[in-house]
Order: C-alpha cells, then sequence, then structure tokens
C-alpha cells in the first residue's frame, strides 16, 4: 500500500492541460517528480486504484512506442483505461474542427493524449477541450519526455539544482526546447552544442534565461560541440533528422556529423557524466553504439520513466492529490 505521507493544498494540478512545459510551475513539476518517484518506489509492490473508473483517450498522428505504451500501462496500473486511436481514425482537424472533436471527445473521456504534427491545431484542440489535455509531442514541445529526463537525472544525480547539460546535435527540435525549458525552470543550465542552421534562436535562448533566473540557471549556445560538453554533468541528443522531416535527412547528417556524441566527447565531459538520449536513436548517426550501449548511458532507465514520471502527471490531473506524497 502507497504511503500516505501529505496534504497537497498548494499544488492545484486538477483538470488543467500540458501543452508544454512552462504550462506547469517549478513547483508543479517538482510535484509530479516526488509522486513519480514514489509511484516507481512502489512498483513491485501496491499500486492504489488512483485512476479508478477513468479513461484516456490516446490520439496519435505519427508513430510512438514509449509514449503509447507507457500511458496506457500507466491506466492500467492505475486501475484505469486507455484507448488508443491513430491515422485514419484520428486527424486533428481532418474530419472536422478542432474544436468538434475536442468538445465531443471532452463528453466520453476524462483527459486526452495527443500527439499531432503542427502545435496550433493542438492549442485549438485543448482550448475547447473541458478535459485534461495532454501533449505527447507535437512540432513545438515534448513536455512529457521533459519530465521523464529530469525525474531520470534526479535519480542519477539526488539533486537538479546547480547540474549543467550539454544539447548536442539538432538544437531546435522539440524534445531540445522542452528538456532545456525543464531543466532551467530546475535549478540545471544547458548549453546548445549546434551548427548554425540547428542554433535555437536568440528569441528561444532569452526565454530560457528568464525561465532560469529564478533559480541561477543559464542557456547558452555554442558552435563547438567540445566546448558546449566540457565539463557538464548530462550529455544529451536526439535524432538528426525528426519524424515529418525526412526529406531533410540528407542536409541534416551533413551538418550534424560534427555533432555526433562517441567517446571522445563524452571525455569531455565530467568524468561523472551520464549519457542520455529520448529514443529511437539511430546508431553510428548522433551517438556511436559505444556510448549508447556503455556505462555511462542512462538511456533505458529514461524511457522506463516514462511510465513512472506520467503516472504522476496523470494523478495530478486527474485527482485533487490528497494523501500523496507530493
Ligand atoms: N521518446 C519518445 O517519445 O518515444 P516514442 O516516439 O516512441 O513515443
Amino acid at each position: 500500500m502507497l504511503t500516505m505521507l501529505a496534504s497537497a493544498d498548494d499544488v492545484a494540478l486538477r483538470g488543467r492541460h500540458v501543452l508544454t512545459v512552462p504550462d506547469l510551475s517549478p513547483l508543479e513539476i517538482g510535484t509530479v517528480l516526488t509522486l513519480g518517484a514514489h509511484l516507481k518506489s512502489a512498483r513491485n509492490t501496491d499500486q492504489l486504484p488512483l485512476l479508478r473508473g477513468k479513461t484516456l483517450g490516446m490520439l496519435f498522428e505519427k508513430p510512438s512506442l514509449r509514449t503509447r505504451v507507457s500511458f496506457e500501462v500507466g491506466m492500467t496500473h492505475l486501475g484505469g483505461h486507455a484507448l488508443f486511436a491513430s491515422g485514419n481514425e484520428f486527424m486533428v482537424g481532418s474530419r472536422e474542427t478542432p474544436e468538434d472533436a475536442a468538445r465531443v471527445l471532452s463528453r466520453y473521456v476524462d483527459a486526452i493524449l495527443v500527439r499531432t504534427h503542427a502545435h496550433e491545431p493542438l492549442e485549438r484542440f485543448s482550448a475547447a477541450a473541458t478535459v485534461p489535455v495532454i501533449n505527447g509531442l507535437s512540432a513545438a514541445a515534448h513536455p512529457c519526455q521533459a519530465l521523464a529526463d529530469l525525474l531520470t537525472i534526479r535519480e542519477r544525480f539526488a539533486t537538479l539544482d546547480g547540474l549543467r547539460l550539454a544539447y548536442v546535435g539538432d538544437a531546435r527540435n522539440n524534445v531540445a526546447a522542452s528538456l532545456a525549458e525543464a531543466a532551467v525552470m530546475m535549478g540545471i543550465s544547458v548549453n546548445f552544442g549546434a551548427p548554425p542552421t540547428h542554433r535555437p534562436s536568440e528569441a528561444f535562448l532569452a526565454h530560457l534565461q528568464e525561465l532560469g533566473k529564478p533559480r541561477g540557471a543559464t542557456a547558452r549556445a555554442f558552435t563547438s560541440a567540445i566546448r558546449a560538453v566540457r565539463d557538464v554533468d548530462i550529455v544529451y541528443t536526439d535524432v538528426w533528422t525528426s519524424m515529418g522531416e525526412e526529406h531533410l535527412a540528407e542536409r541534416n547528417a551533413a551538418s550534424l556529423l560534427p555533432y555526433r556524441v562517441d567517446a571522445a566527447l563524452m571525455s569531455a565531459a565530467a568524468p561523472h557524466a551520464i549519457f542520455m538520449h529520448c529514443l529511437p536513436a539511430h546508431r553510428d548517426d548522433e551517438v556511436s553504439a559505444d556510448v549508447i550501449d556503455g556505462p555511462q548511458s542512462a538511456v533505458f532507465d529514461q524511457a522506463e520513466n516514462r511510465l513512472h514520471a506520467q503516472k504522476a502527471l496523470l494523478v495530478a490531473l486527474l485527482t485533487d492529490l490528497k494523501g500523496m506524497p507530493v
């Protein structure tokens, strides 16, 4: 049985949408991480049916392994149910407006997870929905991945505050954006290592600086991968070409080859540094096989933590968290 530790009067996540990381405050992110760690520690004992009778609608315009399966398994663990629609069954805005689809689905299910191509239809969908909408990856953001990433980093270092992370490669993609927002909000300084073609915009760097200010975290972009990685605690990369941008694959590979994370690049990081990747990975493109399969790699803990962080997020969005250790 889960231990009942604390009241959660100061955390009001119930009923909220989570489309981007800053939809959550640092306090709320901390709540989700603490609850996620607790649910993880209880995974082999007893799981309270915290979501008994609840249904999560999962709508996917794009392929998924981790997001789809971890949300569905998470709902099952918590006594709830998940249903999945993809392809012809669901494309935001294709058969009806995003608003009509959201209004209808809100009458069937208790929360909706959406993976879309563009971010704007997701915003329209969530504005009309009357149940929580969770972004399961859009062109702009991947907040669920970022929560699992922070849970993994906190497990490895027992803290987030004051750590340093380097994101190397395509630093304009959705994973990089949400990871960097989550990191600076929780006190982790971020270095991007990317060529000019894949460097975050100055506006986004300024946004990160603002988000990081309360905890003294910074965000900087380097053209040199080695300079970005020097002495950091965490080295992170992702595929060179995101889903839906396959026509850019050749160009991206040519630009990003110097940013492959290999043993030489890892040796510039702190000796205790970990390697992270949201998966799926392409060995010997963005990361060498000896790094992703080596002792510094945290990628499978990271993938597992999708399950625990998302269970916590679902409990936070669908219950009042009373009695939960948050
Ligand atoms: N990392 C991630 O979102 O994986 P999937 O695309 O398999 O869901």
